[in-house]
């Protein structure tokens, strides 16, 4: 597997409280501003594939648009039935005013 750091993102592109979504090489992913601290998960739910970034952000949980199944943007678990589904969660990197995830290729 082999690691990846990319660049998603200004700061400033996500106000605080808010989401963004940004496509990797296809991979459609969340950037979520919560506390001053950028967060990034897969987008796409696992129970249809919603678009997580249209839902709602509510401290550090994040409901989905299409039929309400909600994560925990840290850690992408789902914490509503069925538990213990994950969305992919990656680490962020900020540098100055450039957003950057790091990604692992399998
Ligand atoms: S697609 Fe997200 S809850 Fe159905």
């Amino acid at each position: 597997m082999a690691h990846e750091r990319v660049y998603v993102a200004a700061v400033g592109d996500v106000p605080p409280g808010q989401m963004r979504c940004v496509v990797v090489d296809g991979l459609p992913i969340a950037l979520a501003h919560v506390d001053g601290v950028l967060y990034a998960f897969g987008d796409a739910c696992r129970h249809e594939g919603g678009p997580l970034s249209a839902g709602v952000l509510i401290d550090h949980t994040v409901t989905c648009p299409w039929h309400g199944w909600t994560y925990n943007i840290r850690t992408g678990k789902s914490i509503v039935p069925p538990v213990g589904l994950r969305v992919p969660s990656y680490p962020v990197i900020v540098e100055g005013d450039r957003v950057y995830i790091e990604i692992e290729w399998e």
